[in-house]
């Protein structure tokens, strides 16, 4: 464990000392960032500028969360919705989905950069994410991506060896909201790796609804590590009293302690019979629900 109430004066003091002039961060969300993001404000006040690009690959009404977070900030919003769907056409591959979304948000962020002149690059890098990219499990876009395009006096990682639950402590100690000191991963990639085939803004806002009751119904109750929908295919249904072909929902609920491993949740089946409902009725682009019952491994928590 971490001892946070010597982390974070070091850290800051540390940020103070490395950078003299302006810098920015890539702003997700994600506790990672958000701790370097408040990490490097305590640090070098206004002359941090974190960007935060709406890929529209988000969950629903993330964006505006976000910004009235770090409000107290110099923050940057992008939204680039059109730039990563365009990206994303006619893509069907999950790893060259993610390669779509991390090459278009160097793109975008670049943009934003050069606007911006500076000279130091911050990112949240962890140690976990440095293990698994150099395992070549699967392409972590947040790492090993924006450095190398970019032409930075310095790269600062100001929690590069911390675990998750450590990061998290820091969180708590920097008084970021709840929702970000427990927020469950999400993926980089965001929805897309939650639709399986091609990204369309069709499924895309199935995708989100769906995302958004699974959320609902289940984070407070259950407290899984990590639960989400995704649209899986199309299938035939009955609507009213007409035959329709609409999307199939997969729910995913389940139990883990670093996401290596993972346990589908014994979820009651009114539970799930509440969610189905739900989701077919304020979807109706939505015919099927089912719940994934698979553990890690075999399958992955993502269904890409
Ligand atoms: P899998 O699906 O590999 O997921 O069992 C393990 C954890 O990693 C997250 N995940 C990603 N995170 N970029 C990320 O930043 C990605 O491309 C990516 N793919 C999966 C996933 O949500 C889970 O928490």
């Amino acid at each position: 464990m971490v001892k946070t109430e010597k982390f974070i004066p070091k850290a800051v003091e540390k940020i103070k000392n490395e950078i003299d002039g302006r810098a920015i961060i890539a702003l997700s969300g994600g506790v990672d960032s958000s701790v370097c993001a408040e990490l490097a404000y305590r640090a070098i006040g206004d002359r941090l500028h974190p960007i935060y690009i709406d890929t529209g690959l988000m969950r629903k009404g993330e964006t505006d969360r976000l910004k009235h977070i770090f409000s107290h900030m110099n923050l940057h919003v992008v939204y680039a919705k059109d730039r990563f769907l365009a990206a994303l056409k006619g893509v069907t591959d999950p790893e060259e989905k993610r390669k779509a979304v991390g090459e278009t948000f160097i793109r975008v962020f670049e943009d934003e950069a050069k606007k911006l002149s500076a000279e130091y690059l911050i990112q949240g890098t962890i140690y976990p994410d440095r293990i698994e990219s150099e395992g070549g499990i699967k392409s972590h876009h947040n790492v090993g991506g924006l450095p190398s395009v970019m032409d930075f006096k310095k790269i600062v990682e100001p929690i590069e060896d911390l675990y998750k639950d450590e990061v998290r402590e820091v969180a708590w100690a920097l008084q970021l909201p709840e929702e970000i000191c427990e927020r469950m991963p999400f993926p980089g990639p965001g929805l897309a790796v939650r639709i399986l085939g091609e990204v369309t803004e069709e499924k895309l806002e199935a995708t989100r609804e769906a995302n958004a009751i699974v959320e609902e119904e289940l984070l407070d109750r259950f407290c899984p590590w990590q639960t989400y929908a995704a649209v899986i295919g199309k299938g035939t249904g009955v609507k009213g009293d007409i035959r329709a072909y609409g999307w199939i929902v997969a729910v995913r609920a389940v139990g883990s302690r670093d996401g290596m491993t993972a346990e589908a949740l014994e979820l009651p089946w009114d539970v799930l019979r509440h969610i189905q409902s739900r989701i077919t009725s304020e979807i109706p682009s939505v015919v099927r629900v089912v719940y994934d019952i698979t553990p890690k491994p075999p399958a992955t928590i993502e269904f890409e």
